[in-house]
């Protein structure tokens, strides 16, 4: 495994190995690697010749007051991660290669951009999706690995590729998950022991509004009710948003006619966790 610490170093050795004919697959990620990230690069590591991970914590995609400053930095087990498997790449630029001064560009995804993530966390998706233009144009992967834990990221890059002609297709995979159902996340290790116990509450209102939805319920307000309840329970949680929406457009939906993407962000102390799960509606039986 190769560590390049500079961009210009990084699109040299893409531009290698697209004159050998390599097919690249890329898993950006902000480190503190977990077994979700795990998943990512495994997957990356079955469908291409060659896997960069790049390992960057973003300052710019954390407002004013957020955890940019304490948001957990091991590289050296993640770098023994990603040679555990298999990874060619580990592309870890320093904050003056990816941001010199006079850096002066913003890429917006405006209208997926807007709602969830976006409304409390304004400026966040710019952010990202700023850092991984970058990413994408210096990498040059033919394949790029994304967890469907953070839908609305997944969904803006797939819009930022096709808009800008990144020529980069989108993988998205399955949230991993603890035994009691909590998505992992390099953030739960803030959470206290009371609140860790706490945490799985989230994943199991989602799963009571995916019952709703198998038992016929359409009504999104009603579907929103049954999660809010199952989180009310918990006194130590609050919640930010429970929506049920459209999976593409992410707006919030009056009913339940097919698809739906049930998402969900909550707060425990300072530190807050999201999670979504896709549900289809039953279908209507039809009269013979
Ligand atoms: P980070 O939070 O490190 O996540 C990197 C990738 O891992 C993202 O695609 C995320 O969705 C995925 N991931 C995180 N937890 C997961 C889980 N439990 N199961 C499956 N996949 C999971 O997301 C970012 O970094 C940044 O915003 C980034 C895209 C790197 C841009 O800075």
């Amino acid at each position: 495994m190769r560590t390049i610490r500079s961009v210009a170093t990084l699109a040299a050795r893409s531009r290698a190995l697209h004159r050998e004919g390599v097919v690249i697959g890329m898993v950006p990620t902000m480190g503190a690697l977990h077994a979700g990230h795990r998943s990512l690069i495994r997957r990356a590591r079955l469908s291409c010749d060659a896997v960069v991970v790049s390992l960057f914590v973003n300052p710019r995609q954390f407002g004013r007051g957020e955890d940019f400053s304490r948001y957990p930095k091991r590289f050296r087990s993640d770098a023994a991660l990603c040679h555990q498997e298999g990874v060619d790449v580990l592309f870890a630029p320093s904050l003056a290669s990816m941001y010199p001064p006079g850096f002066q560009t913003s890429v917006e995804v405006r209208t997926l951009s807007q709602r969830w993530e976006g409304h409390v966390r304004p400026r966040h998706f710019e952010g990202v999706a700023t850092v991984l233009t970058k990413l994408l144009s210096l990498a040059r992967p033919h394949l790029a690995f994304f967890g469907q834990k953070d839908f609305q990221q997944a969904a803006i890059v797939r819009q930022l590729v096709d808009d800008l002609n990144l020529g980069v297709h989108v993988v998205v995979s399955p949230t991993v998950r603890e035994p009691d159902g909590l998505a992992l996340s390099s953030r739960n290790g803030y959470l206290t022991p009371a609140q860790r116990r706490a945490a799985p509450v989230l994943y199991a209102a989602l799963r009571t509004g995916r019952a709703a939805v198998l038992a016929g319920i359409r009504s999104a307000a009603r579907i929103r009710r049954v999660m809010l309840d199952t989180i009310s329970a918990q006194p130590l949680v609050r919640v930010e948003y429970l929506a049920v929406c459209d999976l593409r457009t992410l707006e919030p939906l009056n009913h339940v006619t097919d698809r739906a993407l049930l998402l969900g962000a909550i707060r425990l102390g300072h530190t807050r966790l999201i999670d979504n799960l896709l549900v289809k509606s039953p279908q209507r039986r039809v009269r013979q």
